[in-house]
């Protein structure tokens, strides 16, 4: 039996048992042969950011398959080195997920930014969490990994991604990464984007069909006035070639949770540097600078958060989004700027400990919405993020509040897409990747203090009975060398 079969019929009636198990079950489910889609009906091809998040999770269950994940992804990259956000699985009709690959139509770009031939891919990208997740998956498995020699074959891959959004992306030439798209933050219809997106002439009515909303209530999803921005700005690059320099961008954006996670990712690469022979300082030197740039351009003082900076106006977006507070998490942030931050998320702007996880929009503002997607809704990403942070600044009483609630919702959502702040209700799809991978993260994330200070999901008495506190990447037996079925074959 495969190591995620093995968790899914894992015995044990405890709820840790059963969380690993039902998050087992989730990722088994969403396992597509070669990487996972978020979703079997809303997101039915392989995201970018969601499988480094599925890889986080997936690692303590099966580092082999976690490590696949990320392969077949990097297995799409393009000759700039840009990671795309979608790769398309052929077998999946056309018409099951909109913008479908004959609106990207990455194959037939032009040869200059290199796309694959051999596989369909959008042509946008979202925040890279990549290198990051290859440092974890290394960490569960390191002599599976060395085995494989895992981080010798991802190393240039996330080495040139990282390089293609310090350069191409640098739009602003302040030495952070722009995102061109509403979707390459990944907070889709986030208040933060209204500005920026109104100067976007949207693409004609009836010039495009959705397919999200066959799937999703449409109070849970961003507009049709949402969809026909993004629309015009994809098919504006599209029309360019994907060209960074050449494309007009009427969205251009820095925004700090993306740049954060460059920054975090870019500390992972200097690790994987070291233990591949690579030239580690040079990737802490690249982490130190965008740290500086990120304070510089991006943190607000007076408002205790970082702002996204327009750089079509260059102008900051003032407001609350959840993305300005998960800096949190760059190594070396000053002290002042961390206290600051959760001052902020403790604060009634995002309520942490008063509301379920961190929503991802001020709770006080008026364009706070609970149930749209990113414009409230609180989801477990986030809340991973900042759980780490505030682990990283010893703040491990909330840090461990907001674990026991994720591990607690993930559960009781049956692994909801995300979570209407105030009351706790799913929203979106559930049987969400990312959502099962990362509350077995949580749930095995051994190292922080939260797990000798008491810990509220797990007082219920029952909850070590399939193995020690914060359990550990090795106990699921088998799960570093057996083969997976669904395409993953043996090692090579
Ligand atoms: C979607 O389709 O809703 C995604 O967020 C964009 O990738």
């Amino acid at each position: 039996m495969t190591a995620v079969l093995e968790a899914a019929a894992a015995p044990g009636t405890g709820r840790r048992a059963h969380l690993r198990r039902a998050a087992a079950h989730v990722l088994l489910g969403n396992w597509a042969g070669t990487a996972t889609v978020p979703s079997r009906a809303l997101y039915p091809h392989q995201w970018s950011w969601d499988s480094a998040f599925v890889a986080i999770g997936l690692r303590h269950l099966a580092p082999r398959r976690a490590q696949r994940e990320l392969e077949t992804l990097l297995g799409a990259q393009w000759g700039d080195g840009r990671i795309p956000h979608i790769v398309f699985n052929p077998s999946v009709p056309l018409g099951a997920y909109f913008p479908s690959p004959d609106f990207w139509r990455s194959s037939g770009t032009d040869r200059a930014a290199g796309a694959p031939s051999t596989v369909e891919t959008s042509g946008i990208v979202q925040p890279p969490v990549h290198a990051l997740a290859a440092w974890l998956v290394h960490l569960a498995d390191p002599a599976e990994s060395r085995r494989r020699g895992f981080l010798p074959r991802v190393y240039p891959g996330l080495a040139a991604w990282h390089r293609y959004l310090a350069s191409s992306r640098d739009l602003g030439g302040g030495g952070l990464a722009a995102v061109v798209h509403p979707w390459e933050p990944g907070l889709d219809n986030s208040p933060s984007w209204d500005a920026s997106l109104a100067r976007v002439e949207p693409a004609p009515r009836g010039s495009f069909r959705r397919a999200d909303l066959d799937h999703g209530s449409p109070a849970d999803r961003p507009t049709d006035l949402d969809y026909a921005r993004y629309v015009r700005l994809a098919a504006t690059y599209r029309d360019h070639a994907y060209d960074d320099a050449r494309t007009p961008h009427a969205f251009a954006v820095e925004d700090p949770c993306f740049n954060a996670l460059l920054i975090a990712s870019e500390h992972a690469l200097a690790a994987i540097a070291r233990v591949v022979g690579a030239d580690e300082e040079a990737h802490r030197r690249r982490a130190a600078a965008a740290t500086r740039a990120l304070l510089d351009r991006l943190w607000d003082p007076a408002a205790g958060v970082f702002l996204p900076r327009d750089l079509v106006t260059d102008e900051p977006v003032a407001g609350y989004g959840v993305s300005g507070l998960v800096p949190l998490i760059v190594p070396g942030l000053p002290e002042d700027v961390a206290a600051a931050l959760t001052r902020t998320a403790l604060g009634p702007r995002f309520g942490l400990g008063r509301v379920h996880l961190v929503p991802s929009y001020d709770l006080t503002s008026r364009e706070f919405d609970g149930n749209r997607y990113w414009r409230g809704p609180s989801w477990f990403n986030m809340a991973w993020l900042v759980h780490r942070g505030l682990v990283r600044h010893g703040e491990t009483a909330t840090a461990g509040r907001l674990r026991a609630q994720a591990l607690d919702a993930a559960v009781r959502t049956g692994f909801a897409e995300y979570l209407e702040p105030y009351t706790g209700e799913g929203r979106g799809v559930r049987r969400f990747s990312w959502t099962a991978a990362l509350a077995l993260d949580l749930l095995q994330s051994s190292g922080d203090a939260y797990e000798s200070s008491g810990d509220a999901y797990e007082s219920s008495g029952d909850a070590y009975e399939d193995g020690a506190p914060g359990g550990t990447p090795g106990n699921v037996p088998g799960s570093a060398s057996e083969g997976v079925p669904g395409g993953e074959g043996p090692a090579r």
